[in-house]
């Protein structure tokens, strides 16, 4: 059942560009040229008059839900706010009419998020949920929404639903940009191509597999990580601390990389690994100081940098080169190799990565 591999995390981080493709059956075309999210199109009407859209979530969930903010907020300008569903169905939140409300949730039965679902309903939002176990209680309890259709995941850390719930945010930002007319015909083209191409490009940054594993082996020392992404890699950064923290039990942190100068670059030393998200974006020139500020207090940096980069390359201890994308497009391919590294870390510190201690895969307890 774990498909020749030694445990369901790994399988299920190699499965990623079938279910990435699975996720788009249907919804983009063949060409590559269109798509079309059907439960945003059914209720194109409410969507298009919200106010406000509110993302609820929790954990590896509400990492996607931030990335899913970038998007909506890029491409159809409505404004997003991304909230854990346990804060916000504890403190009575402002609903008005007209407020959308997307729950991301992979089993469907997160009780914080499921209540979430309830408070903002009885308070006259508009719910759509993104989901993977279908017929779980969330889908059950939403007014529409679009599954992930990644298939089954076991492994406790979560990994292919993360992609997916991004590729879905993705098709729904593009759907509903398209509708609004907020979006140029031109640019509407080239990001459908480009995810089109995702699953593809995946394979690629999955043949880093054995270079990830033999460069996990070096970090097993340590007590204590640093992730830093800019932009679409923000979010990226807090997961690859997660899934770190998760499997490895060695405490991690995910930053912005310029709130480092605030008070976390304080932390760096000889023993302090700063991976950092620097592939080419249009904050690459700031990404490339924040790795000298790292480098010049003799952190051990660990860089994931676009293919053929040479600037990173002559400061960063370790790089590791992906496929280039857009830079909306970046978390499917950034995401990989820290799960990849999370997952050997803990495989070299000898730990059970699909079922870590004081975990369980739904959270159904409040
Ligand atoms: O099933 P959900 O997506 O609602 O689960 C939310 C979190 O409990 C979940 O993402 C958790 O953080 C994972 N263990 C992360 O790997």
């Amino acid at each position: 059942e774990k498909g020749g591999y030694p445990h369901f995390m790994l399988k299920e981080i190699f499965e990623q560009p079938d279910c990435i493709h699975d996720c788009m059956r249907g919804r983009i075309n063949i060409e590559g040229t269109d798509i079309a999210l059907s439960a945003i199109i059914d209720h194109k009407e409410k969507l298009l008059h919200a106010k406000r859209f509110i993302i609820v979530a929790c954990g590896t969930s509400w990492h996607a839900a931030l990335i899913g903010k970038y998007l909506i907020e890029k491409f159809c300008r409505f404004p997003v706010e991304v909230e854990y569903a346990s804060e916000f169905r504890y403190r009575n939140p402002v609903i008005n009419p007209g407020d959308v409300v997307i729950a991301i949730s992979q089993s469907g039965e997160t009780a914080d998020t499921l209540a979430a679902v309830e408070e903002a309903k009885n308070k006259g939002a508009f719910i759509y949920g993104i989901c993977n176990a279908v017929g779980s209680s969330i889908p059950r309890a939403t007014h529409t929404g679009s599954y992930i259709h990644v298939g089954p995941e076991i492994g406790v850390a979560s990994t292919k639903a993360f992609t997916g719930q991004v590729t879905v945010l993705t098709m729904l930002a593009l759907t509903l940009a398209r509708e609004k007319n907020s979006i140029g015909n031109e640019e509407f083209r080239q990001v459908v191509h480009e995810l089109s191409t995702i699953p593809e490009k995946m394979k690629k940054v999955l043949e880093k597999n054995d270079s990830i594993a033999n460069l996990s082996q070096i970090f097993t020392y340590a007590h204590n990580f640093i992730y830093l992404g800019r932009g679409f890699n923000y979010p990226v950064a807090l997961e690859g601390a997660l899934k770190l923290k998760e499997i490895s039990y060695i405490h991690a942190e995910g930053y912005p990389a310029a709130e480092m100068k605030h008070g976390p670059i304080a932390l760096i030393d000889t023993e302090m690994p700063v991976v950092v998200v620097a592939t080419h974006n249009n904050q690459y020139e700031k990404i490339i100081s924040n790795i000298q500020e790292i480098k010049a207090r003799k952190g051990k940096v660990i860089a994931l940098v676009t293919e053929g980069d040479t600037t990173i390359k002559n400061i960063a201890d370790f790089c590791i080169e992906l496929p280039k994308t857009i830079p909306c497009l970046d978390p499917l391919i950034t995401t990989i190799p820290l799960q990849l590294l999370a997952y050997h870390i803990a495989i070299c510190k000898g730990k059970d990565v699909d079922q870590p201690r004081n975990l369980a895969k739904s959270v159904t307890v409040e």
